[in-house]
């Protein structure tokens, strides 16, 4: 009887561990602190402002921490979390772009858990598609939880500042060319350039122009090589776009840049469609109107991606806090609150569309019918080690414009860094 009583409290005892491990506590029952490690500050902050307060109202009893390392990209960021991360004080849940970013640098170094538990518990497992779940995810496990989709080759305008200087978008670098001299005479910088890792985004979107999806897919596969003719072809056509930009460009926030086009002192500029979520969130522009878009010159019919996510470091302080969070970033709710005010789209594949803008709407339409490529500027295709040389590399050519020279240094780092033999 004595052994009987034993065994049902052991099973029970069990139970409730497995249960522990993996479920999430009742919101009603959390408490202490939430930190949340992101770059969303100052002027991208309101997106991640509307979760915190849904977060909030479910969970009163928690202190949510919303620290913000300030720096476009996530420059400064990264630097700061690679220090707690190393030093074993890792934030609660942290910004990290799914793909490589993610599973190339944390996932490898075994520093996630996986929320495989939490996807099947959320119901989540088909809630996106399924290429995105690859990038977030391993043999061994799912590794942080998607909450947008953001497209990085578009190109930014105001279409009333385009009549007044008798000039159409263009749709291909070369019409940008006949156009851009003439914008020049004007005093008009033809395109808007900010800070160093603005220089990368560009690069992207005029090496996608230059080589095709099918190359850009192959350079980043391992099977052509960053100095073949195509290679070289991508820097030449970027230095030639350059001569284009203005001079103060490296001391520019990238919002900086944007306002350059609001304030009509520019005709265009390349950036990431949190673009959008600025020039209507914080500028109340009228998408259509107040700003037009269009995908980067020579990239139509291709739809340049990224993801932001987060994840669950081992070791955070407050597990449960976190699941609670992350269950939030992956609801149908979470996201349609979240997104709207970002200028991404939700990564959900049931969102409400009626809830976004015109630019959103074409963003999502386009998703759903364009070719699908990887961004290298937002994480998606290349490891840190490559994107922190690819920067210096940048630099280089920055200075000396030499498009062979480049091409060879970044076949060497994709060497070094094993994206290519
Ligand atoms: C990207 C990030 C976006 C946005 C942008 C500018 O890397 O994915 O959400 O924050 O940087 O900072």
């Amino acid at each position: 009887m004595k052994r009987q009583l034993l065994a049902v409290c052991f099973a029970f005892a069990a139970m409730l561990m497995l249960v522990g491990v993996s479920t999430t506590a009742n919101a009603k029952d959390l408490s202490g602190q939430l930190e949340i490690f992101s770059w969303w500050a100052g002027d991208e902050g309101p997106a991640l402002q509307a979760l915190i307060d849904l977060y909030s109202k479910a969970n009163p009893n928690v202190e949510v921490v919303n620290a913000t390392v300030t720096g476009g990209s996530g420059v400064n960021a990264k630097a700061v979390l690679k220090t707690r991360m190393l030093g074993g004080e890792p934030p609660d849940s942290f910004q990290v772009h799914a793909g490589q970013e993610l599973i190339g640098t944390w996932v490898e170094a075994d520093r996630m858990e996986d929320l495989t538990f939490l996807f099947k518990e959320q119901g989540l497992m088909d809630a996106f598609p399924d290429g995105l779940v690859k990038l977030i995810g391993t043999d061994e496990g799912i590794w942080s939880m998607p909450v947008n989709i953001h497209r990085s080759n578009v190109v930014w305008y105001v279409p009333g500042n385009l009549e007044k200087w008798g000039v159409k978008a263009p749709t291909s670098w070369d019409e940008f060319f006949a156009i851009a001299p003439k914008l020049k005479e004007k005093g008009i910088v033809p395109l808007a350039l900010a800070q160093n890792w603005t220089a990368n985004h560009l690069w992207e979107s005029v090496a996608l122009a230059a080589v095709g999806p099918d190359n850009w897919d192959a350079l980043w596969s391992g099977k052509l090589a960053f100095d073949s003719p195509e290679g070289v072809k991508a820097w030449e056509l970027f230095g030639k776009v350059l001569e284009y930009t203005n001079d103060d460009a490296s001391s520019l926030s990238w919002q900086q840049a944007t306002d350059m086009v609001v304030d009509g002192r520019a005709a265009f500029n390349v950036m990431g469609d949190w673009a959008a979520g600025y020039l209507s969130t914080t500028k109340k522009l009228v998408p259509g109107k107040g700003f037009g878009w269009a995908a980067t010159f020579g990239t139509d019919g291709n739809f340049m991606f990224l993801a932001d996510s987060f994840g669950l470091p081992k070791g955070a302080p407050n597990r449960d806090n976190v699941l609670a969070w992350l269950s939030l970033l992956g609801s149908k709710d979470g996201s349609d609150a979240f997104n709207p005010l970002k200028g991404s789209i939700s990564a959900r594949t049931d969102s409400d569309l009626s809830k976004y803008n015109d630019y959103a709407k074409s963003a999502s339409a386009d998703f759903g019918k364009d070719i699908i490529v990887g961004s290298l500027a937002h994480g998606v295709t290349a490891n840190e080690g490559f994107m922190n040389d690819f920067a210096a590399v940048m630099e280089m050519f920055l200075k000396s414009r030499d498009a062979a020279a480049a091409a060879s240094a970044a076949q060497q780092i994709a060497v070094k860094n094993k994206i290519s033999m």
